[in-house]
């Protein structure tokens, strides 16, 4: 995990002297004070979430001058803080939060994140404790407390999978195509072209198709028969089915998909989607099994250095090129063809991955 050089004293962020900053924002946005119609503030954000995120922040502040203690001005910034990467400034908005709204383990669990990403992964822990005490019961905030205490965790749990997608299936193209730059399915369809013996593909299997992003460009540059989809995310599903290219489609996890397979495919690919699976060998062994001879396994994975794999605080894991490795020979693939690429931006800081082609 990244940890930032100079670690965030949040112990002295004085929260009337961030209100005073927070008007001057204000100020800065020229938003007129009057008159000071909330509702028409949120619709406007509604309106414009993912297109303009300065007037979103811009009606934020201005809804949190009117109304500093408003909950969902104060959740909603502070969301956006870390989705744009803004942490000091999303870390204390979340302060506030937890000082008004004590009992509400939205922003103790957004605190959890923002220590995780300023460094401080004991303040990290203790938010996340302090989210699950309010509410028990959240697979997610338990698997994000195990990732801030170190914890080897093999794989993100199903429900938190599907929770995650299933409220990110709306906006998932726009926010990783447009802001994210995300490229991890054009650069494997492209590399995967390079080897390819023989057009038309017989079959290809997508697993953790999500919106159907690698199977759009696949078969806008290659010609494919049988194509199949899998996730565990209905929404995801339901926008992959919208574009009409994938023969079947399957709500299932993955492995459990694999474990099933009675005719081989061609191809197996799995872009984006091992960031949530740690312990990669159930994926390797059963594709394998899942493969005709000489078929391929493609996938990407963000980049560790060294040892095996890693649980960020991000919720998300990266595996090393030796692990990798060492579970082809153990598998026995063939060959394995790979190069480091940017998978996307995070925080305006491109993203390293590996693409990975393993040949039965
Ligand atoms: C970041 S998205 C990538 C989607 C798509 N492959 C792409 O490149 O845009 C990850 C997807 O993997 C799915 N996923 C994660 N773990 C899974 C599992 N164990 N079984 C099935 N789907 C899974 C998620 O639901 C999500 O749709």
């Amino acid at each position: 995990m990244k940890t930032l050089q100079l670690k965030f004293d949040y112990s002295r962020v004085n929260p009337v002297r961030w209100l005073n900053v927070l008007k001057q924002k204000v100020k800065a946005f020229d938003i007129k004070p009057n008159p000071p119609v909330i509702p028409e503030l949120f619709a406007a954000i509604e309106k414009n979430y993912e297109a303009d995120p300065a007037l979103v922040f811009g009606n934020l502040y201005k809804i949190l001058e009117i109304s500093p203690q408003n909950y969902e001005a104060l959740l909603m910034l502070s969301e956006m803080c870390l989705n744009y990467g803004k942490m000091q400034e999303g870390c204390t908005v979340a302060l506030l939060g937890a000082k008004h709204y004590k009992n509400d383990f939205n922003f103790h669990k957004l605190l959890g994140s923002y220590f995780g990403y300023l460094g401080d992964l004991q303040a990290s822990a203790k938010s996340f404790k302090r989210a699950l005490e309010l509410n028990p019961n959240s697979i997610s905030l338990q698997y994000l407390l195990q990732a801030a205490q170190k914890k080897k965790v093999n794989i993100a749990p199903r429900e938190y999978i599907s929770n995650l997608f299933n409220n990110y299936a709306d906006t998932y193209e726009v926010s990783l195509l447009q802001n994210l730059e995300y490229k991890s399915h054009i650069e494997l369809v492209d590399y995967l072209r390079l080897l390819i013996p023989q057009e038309p593909v017989d079959s290809l299997l997508d697993l953790g198709c999500g919106t159907g992003l690698f199977g759009h460009e696949f078969t806008k540059k290659v010609e494919v028969k049988k194509l199949v989809g899998v996730d565990l995310s209905e929404n995801m599903l339901t926008k992959s089915k919208e574009k009409n290219i994938y023969t079947e489609l399957h709500q299932s996890d993955l492995i459990e998909y694999l474990q099933k397979v009675n005719t081989p495919f061609d191809i197996i690919t799995l872009t984006d989607v091992l960031v949530y699976i740690g312990d990669l060998e159930p994926v390797i062994a059963n594709s394998y099994k899942a493969l005709k001879p000489g078929g391929y396994l493609g996938f990407t994975v963000e980049a560790l250095d060294s040892g095996t794999y890693e649980l960020n605080i991000n919720g998300r894991y990266r595996h090393s090129l030796s692990y990798i490795t060492t579970l082809n020979n153990r598998y026995r693939f063939g060959k394995i063809y790979s190069k480091t690429i940017a998978l996307r931006k995070e925080y305006g800081n491109n993203v390293a991955g590996y693409l990975v082609l393993l040949q039965k």
